[in-house]
């Protein structure tokens, strides 16, 4: 049976001051009414003979998940709670482990919560396509044409067809330096990795034991001691905090060689930074996003969102992104919004 996992460990810095510590990126609403989790709980449980979606999240959003999930009336088919963050390989066992454990044949929907995707058709097909390719116990990736030299993704260069619209993975390579990323975007012959992965729960933890048995160790004596309350599973915080810290993408993707890629073309983004809000955002005709009380005169190319108490007024700028909250306000250039990273490290840094 297909059981969605959506992972929703992030934190998401990119985009302060609107998501913070406790209130991450997946959490809010950015677009439209519905955050970024309760999107992806939607289109998955909309999949046709899909299963209750598992999360996997830190502990300290266990009620955000749960209220999130009530409200757009999804059944929850488990929160997998982690004591701590140890990135997406275990985070991605301990819901294998937990999915095996009511279905001993279970194949796992792999699920970012931050991700958008416009047309649910065309990744509905792409999900049977992998499906099949699943049951010959490939771990699929879905991957995304690309548009521009992207460093913060995996990139992934395919190889001979094994049914139609999936072919093997001759090259898994994740977040390539600039000047690699140029070379494959001007080749043209890699798609973007989505992020997004299916795959039998079984087949993903022989290749975590193959390529790091380190975390498949600590993934099993975590879920081995978990306790469960409603729908809670709590693992063991000790055994869960010895497990090296890495993603299913240098852990696994890049090393096995059992990888199958699915292209699909679904309207995918993922909502990274600001400017890729902006960019996926409705404009107005002078390329403009507002979101609250804001006038703009002779504007272009801006997103601007003013909080409740504040109203915001721009005069002759372009590309800029600014941001009010209660307490933080963001101005800067669309093309530097990626540095949100180094304001969010010096508040860390002052405490
Ligand atoms: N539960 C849990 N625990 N979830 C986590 C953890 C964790 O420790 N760490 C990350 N996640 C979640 C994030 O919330 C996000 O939804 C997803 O896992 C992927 O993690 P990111 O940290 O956003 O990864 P990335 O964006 O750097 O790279 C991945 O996604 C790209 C596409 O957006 C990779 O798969 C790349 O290859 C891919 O191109
Ligand atoms: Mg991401």
């Amino acid at each position: 049976m297909l059981h969605p996992v959506v992972l929703s460990g992030g934190s998401g810095t990119r985009l302060w001051p609107l998501s913070r510590q406790n209130q991450p990126k997946q959490f809010l609403s950015l677009i439209g009414d519905r955050s970024l989790y309760q999107e992806t709980v939607l289109r998955a449980s909309g999949l046709p003979g899909a299963q209750a979606p598992v999360t996997v999240c830190s502990d300290d959003h266990r009620f955000m998940v749960g209220e999130q999930l009530q409200t757009v009336a999804v059944p929850s088919g488990g929160i997998v709670l982690e004591p701590m963050a140890r990135n997406t390989a275990p985070a991605i066992a301990l819901a294998a482990l937990h999915v095996l454990a009511g279905d001993d044949d279970a194949t796992m929907l792999v699920m970012p919560a931050d991700h958008l995707v416009e047309d649910e058709a065309a990744f509905r097909e792409a999900v049977a396509r992998a499906t099949d390719l699943a049951a010959k116990d490939w771990l699929v990736a879905f991957g995304i044409t690309p548009d521009y030299a992207e460093t913060g993704y995996g990139y992934i260069l395919r190889a001979e067809e094994l049914a139609p619209g999936g072919f093997r993975i001759e090259r898994f390579v994740e977040k390539p330096d600039l000047p690699t990323a140029e070379r494959y975007l001007a080749e043209g012959t890699y798609a973007w990795n989505s992020g997004m992965f299916l795959f039998r729960a079984q087949r993903y933890l022989d290749e975590l034991g193959r390529h790091a048995p380190a975390i498949l160790a600590a993934a099993r004596a975590a879920y081995a001691t978990a306790t469960a309350d409603l729908d809670f599973i709590r693992v063991g915080a000790e055994a869960f905090a010895a497990s090296p810290s890495d993603s299913i993408d240098y852990a696994v993707m890049e090393n096995t060689d059992r990888a199958a890629v699915v292209p699909v073309s679904c309207g995918w983004s993922d909502i990274g930074s600001w400017s890729s809000l902006w960019a996926v955002a409705e404009h107005d005709a002078d390329g403009n996003r507002h979101e609250g009380d804001v006038i703009s005169v002779d504007t272009r190319g801006s997103l601007v969102r003013a909080s409740e108490r504040r109203l915001i007024a721009t005069i002759g700028v372009e590309d800029l992104v600014i941001i009010d909250t209660a307490d933080a306000t963001l101005v800067a250039r669309k093309d530097r919004v990626q540095d949100v990273k180094t304001v969010v490290d010096r508040l860390k840094a002052a405490g």
